[in-house]
Parts: C-alpha cells; structure tokens; sequence
C-alpha cells in the first residue's frame, strides 16, 4: 500500500495527510477548493515545524515529507491509482454517501474505503458501495500528528484481512490501533461524548462555572483539556451531531444534548473555530479567557 487519498483538507484531513506523507507515503489531498487546500499545505508546514523545532523531525525529512503530497480539486483523477482513500469530509451523512458511492466508481476495485468519520455508521457507508468488505473506520484524534489512537472500526461486512491491513498501517503511522465493532458512537464518543455533554448539563444548571468544571477535570483526573475547553477544541457543532447520533442509535434519553449546547450551536457558537465557545480565543493568543456570557 502506497498511494494515499486523503478527502477533506479540514483538521483532520490535514492532519491525517500529515502522518501519511511523514511516514513515507505518496499523499493525494482532495477538496472542493484550492484555497482550503492552499491553507492546509500551510497548516501542515507549520505543524512540521513544530516537530522540527522539537528535534522530532529534521529540515530535510520536513522537505520530503512536504514533497509527497499532492493536491486536488477533481475527486475523479485524484482517487483513480489509490490503495487506500481516507475520507474526513464535513461528518454530514448524506455527502458522505455520496463520496462513497462516488468512490465506488472511480477507484480501483482492491483499494480500501475508509472514513474518519467519528460517529455515523460505517455499516451504513459501506451500504452504497458494492465492496462492503473493503470499507472501514479509521478513526484518528485530535491533533492528528500527536494523538497515538486509531479507533480502527469494523463494519457488518469489512473483512478480517482489511482490518489487519489497516491496523498494520495504523502502527506504521506509529498509532496504537484499537479494534471496535460498528455500535453508535463507536467506544472513543460513547464514552467522551457524555462526559462531555454533562459537563455542560452541570454548566447549565449552575452547579459549577467553566474554569471551575474544567479544573476539576484537569487537576483532578489529570485531563489535559478540561471537558469544556475540549468541547470547544472539537468543535460544538460537531458534538452535538455526535449527541444526536448516539440519542438516535440508541433511542436511550440519557444522551439527549443539553439545551445550552443546542442554543450555542444555533447560534453560531461553535468553539475555537468559530472564535467563541465556552471561552472567547483571539489569534495569536494561548491564554484561556472565559467568553462573556459564562463570566461571573
Ligand atoms: N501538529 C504537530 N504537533 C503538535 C500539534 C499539531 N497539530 N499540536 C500540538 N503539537 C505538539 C506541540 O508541538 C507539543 O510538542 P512537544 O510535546 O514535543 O513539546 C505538544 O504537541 C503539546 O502541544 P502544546 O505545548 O502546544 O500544548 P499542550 O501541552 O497544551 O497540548 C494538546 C496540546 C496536545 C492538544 C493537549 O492539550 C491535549 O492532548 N488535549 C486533549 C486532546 C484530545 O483529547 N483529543 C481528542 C479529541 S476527540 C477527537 O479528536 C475525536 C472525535 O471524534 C471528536
């Protein structure tokens, strides 16, 4: 396996094409636009250097790594010679579908299909393919070039040999692969996702304000995030559509999303890249201030 498409230029994608081309393999990065793939590129060279600048990476594997990924906005030509297409597009399940059934179509028939995706189910995804055995999670964290986790998902149909190919990868990556069955949420958001939302619950009822409820997550069960500033990390878009998904898949309402999350998202709220969540970010700053409506 060699040839790499990455879908999606966003953090993950970025990210996931990152490890790849670091670890010595030719990289194809999809988008709709150039500009987002422009920006990835730069994301990219910068998080390098912060590996460089860390003795983790010298200048020259920087260089090489950069030279092995390719960029493109034509799904159809840049799929055509993949081993393997790793989708992390917007988790929007009606466009993933649609990119599968696409994938289906303009990729060699031994190429594997996998999503990033970190919630919807792969079973479902593999259902518009006619290669079920060949579609599979594989789940990586945030940020992608220091989490160690790949939560490798196996869906109704994906074959053993599939599985064992993506978690060999997965450890030439330098990840820790974990094989989980395809169950809403996964294990990685089962169990995050709730916390996650009930720390927003305990917001919401006033039982605690952020930095209060972060610190006793932080200081006190040794998170590095607290689970507020987590929240706003992923992205509070992202985990309400991972709340719903697991309310759904369930039908169990001890995973409805909390109001407070809903309003948020609604409004427009989103967390660090929407520039305001449970704390207020500015460009260029590290420091963490609470955003004005949860300040004391
Ligand atoms: N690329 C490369 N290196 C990066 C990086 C990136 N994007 N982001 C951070 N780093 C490196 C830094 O250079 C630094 O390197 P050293 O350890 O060698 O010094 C290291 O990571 C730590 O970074 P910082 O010093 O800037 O900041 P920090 O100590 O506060 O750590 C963090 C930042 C790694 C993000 C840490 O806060 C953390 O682990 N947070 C929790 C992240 C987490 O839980 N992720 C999972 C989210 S859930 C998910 O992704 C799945 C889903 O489906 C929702």
């Amino acid at each position: 396996m060699q040839q790499i498409a990455v879908i999606g230029s966003g953090q993950m994608g970025n990210g996931i094409a990152h490890v790849f081309a670091q670890s010595g393999y030719q990289v194809k990065l999809i988008d709709i636009q150039q500009g987002a793939l422009d920006r990835a590129l730069e994301t990219i060279a910068r998080n390098m250097d912060r590996q460089v600048s860390k003795g983790n990476l010298s200048e020259q594997e920087k260089a090489d790594a950069l030279k092995r990924i390719g960029v493109s906005t034509d799904l159809k030509t840049a799929v055509q010679d993949a081993d393997l297409v790793v989708e992390a597009a917007t988790e929007n399940i009606d466009l993933k579908l649609k990119i599968f059934n696409d994938l289906d179509a303009f990729t060699k028939p031994s190429c594997i299909l996998a999503s990033n995706t970190s919630s919807i189910s792969i079973t479902k995804i593999a259902s518009v393919t006619k290669r079920g055995d060949k579609v599979i999670g594989m789940h990586f964290m945030n940020p992608v070039p220091v989490m160690k986790l790949v939560e490798v998902i196996r869906g109704y149909n994906t074959s053993q040999a599939v599985c064992d190919q993506i978690f060999e990868l997965s450890k030439k990556l330098g990840k820790s692969p974990v094989e989980v069955n395809d169950y809403p949420g996964f294990i990685a958001n089962r169990i995050l996702m709730p916390m996650i939302n009930e720390a927003i619950c305990s917001l919401y009822e006033g039982v605690a304000g952020v930095e209060e409820i972060d610190t006793v997550m932080k200081l006190g069960m040794a998170h590095p995030m607290g689970p507020l500033q987590l929240a706003d990390f992923i992205g509070l878009d992202t985990c309400l559509s991972i709340l719903r998904v697991l309310h759904e898949g369930f039908g169990n309402p001890k995973y409805a999303p909390c109001p407070l999350l809903v309003n948020m998202v609604v409004s427009g709220n989103l967390g660090v890249k929407s520039g305001q969540g449970f704390y207020a970010y500015s460009k260029g700053s590290k420091d963490l201030v609470v955003a004005e409506n949860f300040r004391r």
